[in-house]
């Protein structure tokens, strides 16, 4: 954006102390007292140049200077260089801001395969499935918005021991046709299998004969595993619904059954599958890995979650042949990750770059949400209880909050403060479940983002639209604070896809409410006097524009009133 003033800084680089090729990078002072960009060249280039900092930036600084868009330069500390942007300059740079509104144009590479969610199904949603979707769906909506085709996965996890443990409970206790079970029928079934289990042992021996019997086609046992989960499935793309998650394929683990015959002798051939102790098929890792060797197939001969996943990444290399896959996992998979990637890598050579993208665990604020035993805490009881609170929010504030659908508002509310509220966390760290911090009115949270967003879209409609911000008069603190602060939003979207960094952009949106509200309670936008009201509407719009846009890629809605 500020190449221009680079160009001058660098060829004054070369011209006056002979270093060459110097790329001079801008940053943003945190405090504006300190100019609205800045620039480390001079400490950087010291060393080559063989001069005082400070003396190189005395230098430089006067140059830039010169620059029509400069209004004022200083040399600041060992050697930064303060610039102060001219009017013109700043306003013109919003237009960039602006831009980032609306998705970019297709970049024309390979895609990015994100794999998200991926729950196990048979039981419903847990309160820590919010996690990995609504991480994954943030960092896939980022990735689009930059222009990458992305492709969205759902690794649902369909195949497994739990399915014969459903089969056992059905088959003791179930009632009535599998079908006509609803999600929470087949929580009970599971539950009481648990319960029971604890006195009988043969029935987890029972329920491993059951899956068994699934591997080997049973139809009865398909059909059972066919109808519970289409139940599940239906509970999961409802939930998927109302969290704003749209994943694009839904490919269940089930999908890779027939896939890993090949792959298992492929191993064999090369060398990469062993035989181990007690006749399993195993890889074992170089010793510097510290990796303990993993299994592919157990002596028995089943297939196991590794052997699904390999047949995975081949599967998604041949269909997508895609320039990175990303898959959006809790941490504790991380071992479980880097003996996959190890094996893949050794299997096969032509594997895109690949990476387990690290997901904390949850953990509660308060006491009583934490999962007990053969008991889950429900996504959809949090969501709705959410939903619940926030309308007690609404009606305690009486007038203060306008709405004509007091429910539509709770469940936007509700339900972004539970997302927004994992979102803004660090998702590398353990992510605190807190409703108190969720639904504040006052910090990082989605009602404070959907507050001030109402906020100044009202003041737009009252002003009667927007124009053009054809303003070059001198500006007021909190006007530069807060176009200082939207001409973050450019490189904030960069920074979080780079780092598939979801609370990069919570925070900087966080960042913007805070400048916004400040200029808002100082400044006086529809009374004052043109052509500054046109410049403080403008300013307000584009607010409005980047929170709406900012926070849809965070999965939440905003509304225009509130
Ligand atoms: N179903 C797994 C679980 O609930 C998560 C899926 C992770 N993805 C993968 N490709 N293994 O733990």
């Amino acid at each position: 954006m500020f190449s221009a003033l680079s160009s001058v800084a660098s060829s004054a680089l070369q011209d006056t102390f002979g270093v060459d090729d110097v790329e001079v990078g801008w940053e943003r002072p945190q405090d504006s007292a300190h100019g609205d960009i800045a620039t480390p060249v001079c400490l950087q280039v010291a060393k080559a140049a063989g001069k005082n900092p400070r003396e190189i930036a005395e230098a430089l600084s006067s140059k830039i200077q010169e620059h029509e868009s400069v209004l004022k330069t200083e040399v600041a500390g060992p050697g930064y260089i303060n610039v102060w942007l001219t009017t013109a300059a700043l306003l013109e740079a919003l237009e960039v801001t602006q831009s980032s509104c609306t998705k970019k144009e297709p970049n024309g590479q390979k895609p990015v395969v994100v794999e998200y969610s991926g729950p196990n199904i048979a039981k419903p949603l847990g309160i820590h499935h919010i996690l990995s979707t609504v991480v994954g769906q943030a960092i896939a909506n980022i990735f689009e918005h930059q222009g990458y085709e992305t492709v969205k996965v759902n690794h649902i996890g369909d195949w497994g021991t739990q399915f014969g443990k459903l089969f056992v409970a059905y088959k003791l206790w179930g009632q009535k046709p599998v079908e006509q079970h609803s999600i929470d029928d087949l929580l009970d079934l599971y539950v009481r299998f648990h319960d029971e289990a604890e006195q009988n042992d043969s029935l987890e021996d029972q329920a491993r004969a059951a899956f068994a019997k699934l591997e080997q086609g049973d139809t009865e046992m398909k059909e059972f595993w066919q109808s519970s989960v289409d139940i599940s499935m239906r509970e999961l793309l409802a939930m998927y619904e109302r969290l704003h998650v749209d994943i694009t394929y839904q490919h269940a683990e089930s999908l890779y059954e027939d896939m890993m015959a090949p792959i298992i002798e492929k191993g064999k051939a090369d060398g990469v599958f062993i035989e181990g102790k007690e006749g399993a098929l195993i890889t074992e890792f170089p010793e510097e890995t510290n990796m303990p060797p993993a299994i592919v197939l157990k002596a028995d001969g089943a297939t196991i979650y590794h052997t699904r996943d390999l047949a995975t990444i081949r599967y998604r290399k041949d269909t997508f042949d895609p320039q990175s896959v990303y898959h959006v996992v809790d941490i504790a998979q991380q071992l479980y990750f880097q003996q996959l990637i190890a094996m893949g890598n050794m299997l096969w050579e032509d594997l895109p770059h690949w990476e387990h993208i690290i997901i904390g665990r949850m953990r509660f604020a308060e006491k009583g949400m934490s999962t007990r035993k053969g008991n889950i805490v429900r996504l959809e009881h949090v969501l709705d209880e959410a939903v619940d609170r926030a309308k007690g929010i609404i009606e305690d504030h009486g007038e203060k909050i306008q709405t004509d659908d007091v429910a539509a508002l709770a469940e936007m509310m509700g339900v972004g403060s539970v997302a927004y509220g994992v979102l803004s966390q660090n998702r590398r760290m353990d992510m605190v479940f807190d409703w108190g911090k969720f639904l504040s009115f006052e910090g990082n949270s989605a009602p404070y983002i959907q507050y001030t967003h109402a906020r100044a879209r009202s003041v737009v409609s009252k002003a009667g639209g927007v124009g053009e911000a054809a303003y070059d008069g001198e500006l007021s603190e909190k006007e530069r604070g807060l176009i200082n602060t939207l001409l973050k939003f450019d490189r904030v979207l960069h920074e979080a896809c780079e780092s598939k960094m979801p609370h990069v952009l919570a925070n900087f949106l966080f960042e913007l409410c805070q400048s916004f509200n400040t200029f808002y309670n100082d400044e006086p936008i529809l009374k004052s006097e043109e052509p500054v009201r046109s410049l403080r509407v403008y300013l307000t719009n584009l607010t409005a524009d980047v929170l709406r846009s900012g926070a849809a890629l965070l999965t939440i809605s905003v509304p225009d009133r509130m």
